[in-house]
């Protein structure tokens, strides 16, 4: 099985025959039944969080060097802190992300939707067209961040995801290893600028004194996390319904848009992995897993288990429990931006499907991949738009949508 690339196949055979396997090349033990994975999560002081934002392929002393040149580095703030200082972290950015604030942005995700659509005809690819900027814009907007270079923080986020999650060679950690940098130093510079009586996420880590290195290296990881994996479900969500029959001109009925979101983050969850650290001896499905054991969490896998999901392969909107996934995580570290995604891409879907009903795949041909340890989603979605819908009744629906204050209230 390639860890970069498995496939549904791979996943079913780790569950059932495999749960808790060592993979020789990494040295990682592969958890995939949910059970086992949402206890892994579920129990901070038995699993630390310390690995997971450790480059899958070591980075060679060479390319730390450059890294080090630019004062680049990654202490423990949310993602990767098991110690006291993490509840006071995400505390300050959960101030940012509170179920009010991103209920308010519902329409300002429609009105980002309606102007790419705008300025679609014919055979699009989405992910450049829709999926690509939006989250980053939408993010940027939510942390109160003002004057960025959108296509330079794409370029150096999607540097820094392949450097840290890429099987790359040494020559690949070289070159992704400036853009890595730059982003960092760039982060610096405007955490040190900020004045802390300002209303944005610089501002709030300078109020708080927050160590410069650390909130860096906050910034660095929610700017990244905040965006790219909402472009990967965006990719994943258009693909999963789209090839589902009939599914695409329902998306406007109430409910349905937000259980084909629920779906394609059990199925074919973005963030198809995370990493733990066995911090003792434990036993896992009968394994015996011993004491500083980096472990995979296989969430991909643990979303189509059987013993928890009815029917996992199928895609099913108005499945019950469908939240029960764990594509979020779960516990003392659950993504704190679970609330503001689930929204982005509901508001997407519905606002694409009610400008183009008759949208439709160019190709019934598999979708290229990305190909990361812990990310994972198309990287296009070729489709045929179709006519346009009459933009009178659409424009009432988006009327009728600011007017219901968002569907994040529910
Ligand atoms: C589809 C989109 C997303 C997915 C699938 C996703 C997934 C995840 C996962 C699996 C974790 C680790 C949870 C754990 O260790 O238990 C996580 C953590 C986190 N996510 Fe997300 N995420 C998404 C979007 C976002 C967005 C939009 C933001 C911010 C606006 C965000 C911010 C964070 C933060 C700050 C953490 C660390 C929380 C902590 O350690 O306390 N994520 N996310």
């Amino acid at each position: 099985m390639d860890l970069f690339q498995p496939e549904p196949a791979d996943l079913r055979s780790l569950r059932e025959d495999a749960p808790v396997h060592r993979d020789e090349r990494t040295g990682m033990w592969l958890v995939s039944r949910y059970d086992d994975v949402r206890a892994v999560l579920a129990d901070p002081r038995r699993f630390h969080p310390d690995n997971a934002l450790t480059a899958v392929v070591p980075i060679p002393r060479p390319v730390l060097r450059v890294l080090a040149r630019a004062g680049f580095s990654l202490p423990p703030t949310l993602a990767n802190n098991g110690t006291a200082t993490h509840a006071d972290l995400r505390r300050l950015v959960a101030r940012f992300l509170t179920p009010a604030r991103v209920a308010a942005v519902g329409p300002r995700i429609a009105e980002l939707a309606a102007e790419r659509l705008d300025r679609l005809s014919g055979r699009v690819d989405l992910h450049p067209a829709l999926a690509r900027d939006l989250p980053a814009t939408v993010l940027l907007e939510v942390m109160g961040i003002r004057d960025v270079d959108v296509d330079a923080l794409k370029a150096w986020s999607t540097a820094s995801l392949e450097l840290f999650w890429g099987d790359v060679t040494p020559e690949r950690q070289h070159e992704l290893a400036r853009p890595a940098a730059a982003f960092h130093q760039w982060l610096t510079a405007r955490i040190k600028a900020a004045d802390p009586g300002g209303d944005d996420l610089f501002a709030a880590l300078r109020a708080q004194d927050v160590p410069i290195r650390d909130a860096a290296g906050l910034c660095y990881f929610l700017l990244i996390a905040g965006q790219e994996t909402t472009t990967q479900l965006l990719c994943a969500a258009f693909h999963a319904v789209l090839r589902e029959d009939g599914l695409w001109s329902r998306l406007g009925e109430p409910g349905v848009a937000a259980g084909c979101v629920e779906e394609v983050l059990r199925r074919d969850p973005p963030v198809s992995t995370w990493r733990r650290v066995a911090a003792e001896p434990v036993t896992l499905s009968g394994v015996a897993v011993p004491a500083g054991a980096p472990l995979l969490l296989m969430l991909a896998g643990s979303g189509s288990d059987p013993a928890v999901f009815a029917e996992p392969e199928r895609f099913c909107p108005a499945r019950p429990h469908a939240r029960r996934h764990l594509a979020f995580g779960f516990g003392r570290h659950f993504c704190l931006g679970a609330g503001l995604a689930r929204l982005e891409a509901e508001v997407v879907l519905r606002e694409t499907a009610r400008r183009f009903p008759r949208l439709r795949l160019a190709s019934a041909d598999r979708p290229p991949m990305l190909g990361l340890l812990s990310f994972r989603a198309p990287v296009s979605v070729v489709v045929e738009l179709g006519d346009q819908d009459d933009l009178a009744g659409g424009g009432a629906a988006f009327q009728q949508f600011v007017g219901a204050g968002g569907v994040g209230q529910r």
